[in-house]
């Protein structure tokens, strides 16, 4: 049947089988292969991808259960083509990753968190990927990748010295090099 699903920002259509999981469709409809296929049975967070900003196993929903709401993937989470997110990069940063096969659940798992707070404790981190299953990396580093991403946000978000012809009259000037 045809189905028409919001992914990453995007109007997309296909014709779908109603029993095709959402996590099939992603990969094999639409070449969305950063969602991973792990145990198929909702127990690994492979498969995770965001429905309206919440983490969801997309082995365990139906594409046609889709229509109607927001989906993100891992490819939706770049700003621009080449390039990576802060939480991305931040898995990098702090080799959070081995094999990578778990990293886009895990990446989207915490983007979800971050979306609500910049300041997770380490149990709120815990807590947000405590449904993904990593198995070569272990938990130490993606933690840590997941309070590096928290830091980086938060410096991004605090107000700077205007530069130049911006800055008010009473504001400090930053010359910049
Ligand atoms: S593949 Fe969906 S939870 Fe494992
Ligand atoms: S990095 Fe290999 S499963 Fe997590």
């Amino acid at each position: 049947m045809k189905v028409d699903l919001r992914i990453n920002g995007a109007n997309r259509c296909a014709d779908i089988q109603p029993r095709k999981t959402l996590l099939d469709a992603l990969r094999e409809n639409f070449l969305l292969n950063g969602t991973h296929a792990g145990c198929e049975h909702g127990v690994c967070g492979a498969c995770t991808v965001l429905v309206d900003g919440e983490p969801v196993r997309s082995c365990l929903m139906f594409a046609v259960q889709a229509d109607g709401y927001e989906i993100t993937t891992i490819e939706g989470l770049a700003p621009a083509p080449g390039e990576l997110s802060v939480i991305q990069d931040a898995f990098c940063e702090t080799h959070g990753l081995q094999c990578g096969y778990c990293t886009p659940g895990m990446i989207l798992a915490a983007h979800a968190l971050l979306q609500q707070t910049i300041t997770p404790t380490r149990e709120d981190i815990v807590e947000a990927i405590s449904g993904n299953i990593c198995r070569c990396t272990g938990y130490g580093q993606i933690i840590e990748a997941v309070e590096f991403a928290a830091a980086r946000l938060r410096i991004a978000n605090t107000p700077r010295p205007h530069y130049g012809v911006h800055a008010q009259a009473d504001e400090p000037v930053v010359e910049a090099k």
